[in-house]
């Protein structure tokens, strides 16, 4: 086991360190940034399919559903097509909607799991076209869908995902932008500019894993904390929400994801000295509001951890620790903030003595309603 861990104390950790190349194996041979083009074979017989749909429906559940709001920013900002995201099962049992001008896509790392399944049996059932996303070759849910396009992650062990987000965020980064291409939604430059700094990403995350060192003096501090809450706007949300899912799951700390502006229509009562407060403040179009909403947390005697852009001194003043990351695209930053919310679970979960690969009460895949 130590050999297949590669030197690793845990699988989680390895998986980790693992995502510029599964981040980069996901976009291998899909894009071609001095042409402005994203080829997803998978998805080619369903041009017309998705140039004339209604809307998008993206079913998942966890971490992947995660992905899934992570992907409906993408998809309405580039390709300008309405986008739901559901929690498959919910969608399953409601009856919903649904008929054939609707593309339902299917997110799920192992392929396997019966909630998505079943959601996808019901949309199938309805006329919908189902599209798969998932890092499983030959698995259920990729046997079910008309089309799609897998993630490269690699076998994923640990129970709490990490690479399988981060391959899930960048395939759908590649569907908006595929369906932005047919549609018409963006111009050609503007493919050609986001596509290069796509590119980039890998290093970029490799450059924010070493981030580490600072970020074990970050766990130790907050190890005893009995409450967390994670905050971030945009596509900082979703990011926010899969950090407090992480926690949650292998430190057993109970954690909260919100909108950073939802924390005056209730959360804010929880804010004293005893509650960190993990906030993604990168330089994008939400940083001014997001400063407001820190300087509510230190009116409150909160600790804040913020994930700041290299370079950024407004934030450092105001938080308690601040990590920064390297500069991107707002599309790209939850492939960037995501890893460092990553490495804090996974270092207090490891000083708290929890079994970070396999936490209790959780299955790899979930294969039961
Ligand atoms: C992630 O850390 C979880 N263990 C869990 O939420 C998981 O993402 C969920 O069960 C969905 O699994 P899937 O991607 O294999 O469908």
């Amino acid at each position: 086991e130590m050999l297949e861990k590669g030197g690793y104390d845990h699988f989680m950790l390895k998986e980790i360190y693992e995502q510029p190349r599964s981040i980069y194996d996901s976009m291998r041979g899909r894009i071609y940034p001095l042409d402005g083009k994203v080829q997803l074979g998978g998805l080619v017989e369903y041009s017309e399919k998705l140039r004339n749909a209604n809307r998008i429906i993206i079913v998942a559940c966890g971490t992947s559903w995660h992905a899934g709001l992570v992907g409906e920013y993408l998809i309405e900002e580039f390709a300008r097509l309405p986008v739901e995201v559901e929690y498959a099962s919910e969608f399953r049992y409601r009856n919903p909607i649904i008929n054939e001008n609707d593309i339902v896509i299917a997110i799920s790392q192992s392929g396997e799991t019966a909630d998505t399944m079943a959601a996808i049996q019901l949309a199938k059932e309805k006329g919908a076209t189902l599209l798969g996303i998932c890092n499983v070759v030959g698995s259920s849910i990729p046997r079910l869908t008309h089309g799609g396009a897998y993630t490269h992650a690699g076998p994923e062990i640990g129970v709490a995902s990490t690479k399988a987000f981060t391959a899930q965020v960048t395939v759908l980064t590649l569907m908006a932008l595929y369906i932005a291409q047919i549609k018409g939604t963006i111009s050609q430059s503007k493919l050609i500019s986001l596509l290069t700094e796509l590119e980039t990403i890998p290093s970029l995350v490799e450059e924010t894993l070493k981030t580490n060192d600072q970020i074990i003096q970050i766990a130790s501090e907050l190890q005893d904390s009995r409450n967390c809450i994670f905050l971030g706007r945009g596509t900082g949300f979703p990011v926010a929400l899969e950090g407090a899912l992480k926690l949650k799951e292998i430190s057993y700390i109970h954690a909260e994801g919100y909108p950073a502006a939802e924390m005056k229509h209730g959360p804010i009562a929880l804010i004293d000295e005893e509650m960190p407060v993990i906030v993604i403040a990168t330089k994008n179009s939400s940083y001014e509001k997001v400063i407001s909403n820190i300087q509510e947390v230190k009116a409150r005697k909160g600790k804040v951890v913020a994930i700041v852009t290299e370079g950024d001194v407004d934030v450092k003043d105001m938080a308690d620790y601040s990590i920064e990351i390297p500069h991107a695209d707002e599309a790209f930053l939850p492939l960037l903030a995501t890893i460092p919310l990553q490495l804090i679970s996974y270092h207090i979960a490891v000083m708290r003595g929890c079994n970070v690969d396999q936490p209790r009460n959780l299955a790899k895949s979930v294969t039961v309603e």
